[in-house]
């Protein structure tokens, strides 16, 4: 059995077979729809969520499976004192794979310790979000065709933005990429990623505080959220959360061909101006979610792809 925690559960081969899976689900998704017959996935979010809960469960929905689940910890009895190992052992009764996110780090890790069924971590913390760098890696290869020997800039906060992490950890493994990291001195990258990722690396870094002198070299931007609910003190979200805002003014200093994705939720980060530029790529990601979910749902429960007659993944 395997669980997916961070995206490094994937060798550099299995997450290119689960992009390639999905990008043939996008293409003919009426080829998959009784796949997972018969299969349930449960839903177990401590967290809010729009774009994960729901793609998961349109995933599920959309290979002829079925849903089950809680959207709040106020729902489950996670209210009551219930452990995440106990929560992992009740719903491997009922059914045949979690998605689980939860706000803190290592939850989804704990909970595959006791699990009888596979554990999808749909973000912990400030952690990890090891679907979102599928999608995200999907998003980049569609529009620049490659994932190695490229500029990359995230903007915003990188101390708690659990998708940067997980997303330039699995970019490291592509040869000759460059990261610019742009944020404010108090949301730069965590000391983890710096010192036990990026040094070991064959990938280069620049810590900078511009977006403007910086989107001239790139080839993807990557926008982020000020993570209001991971900060401890109100006073210095509200002075952090506008230091950076994307508009189309800005835009005209970077390459026509530059992607610009954004995970999403967005608050004033993003002006929706943007939206209507071509360059723009993050409900491209939304789209990409559904179909993620969709591969990496048939990968871990071991369904084989109609088109190809294999599976993705070695689950034993
Ligand atoms: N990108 C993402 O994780 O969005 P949600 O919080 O809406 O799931």
């Amino acid at each position: 059995m395997r669980h997916l925690i961070t995206p490094m559960d994937l060798s550099v081969e299995e997450t290119m077979n689960i992009l390639d899976l999905a990008e043939r689900i996008s293409i003919g998704p009426q080829l998959y729809k009784h796949v997972a017959d018969g299969r349930q996935l449960a839903t177990l979010f401590y967290e809010p969520s729009t774009r994960t809960r729901l793609s998961f469960e349109s995933a599920m929905l959309s290979l002829g499976g079925q849903t089950l689940g809680f959207s709040s910890a106020a729902q489950s009895s996670a209210s009551k004192g219930e452990t995440v190992a106990d929560t992992a052992r009740v719903v491997s009764c009922y059914a045949d794979i979690i998605a689980m996110r939860h706000p803190k780090e290592g939850a989804p890790l704990q909970a595959s310790i006791y699990s009888r069924i596979p554990i999808i971590n749909a973000g912990d913390g400030g952690h990890a979000h090891p679907t979102q760098t599928l999608i995200d890696m999907m998003t980049i290869r569609q529009r620049k065709g490659k994932l190695n020997n490229l500029t990359i800039g995230f903007c915003g906060d990188l101390k708690f933005g659990r998708t940067v992490h997980s997303l330039v950890s699995s970019l490291t493994r592509f040869s000759d990429n460059k990261f610019y990291f742009i944020s404010p001195e108090e949301l730069r990258i965590p000391d983890y990623l710096r010192d036990d990722v990026l040094n070991p690396s064959n990938s280069t870094y620049e810590e900078v505080s511009s977006l403007e002198d910086t989107l001239p070299k790139l080839d993807v931007l990557y926008m982020t959220r000020v993570q209001k609910e991971r900060f401890f003190n109100e006073e210095e979200y509200l002075r952090l959360k506008d230091v950076y805002i994307l508009d189309e003014e800005k835009l005209k200093l970077a390459d026509k061909d530059m992607p610009v994705l954004h995970p999403l939720p967005r608050v004033d980060e993003i002006s929706l101006d943007v939206d209507d530029d071509p360059r723009a790529a993050y409900f491209d990601q939304v789209q990409n979610g559904k179909y993620i979910r969709m591969a990496l749902i048939m990968a871990l429960l071991g369904i084989t792809d109609p088109v190809t007659g294999r599976t993705v993944l070695d689950t034993h």
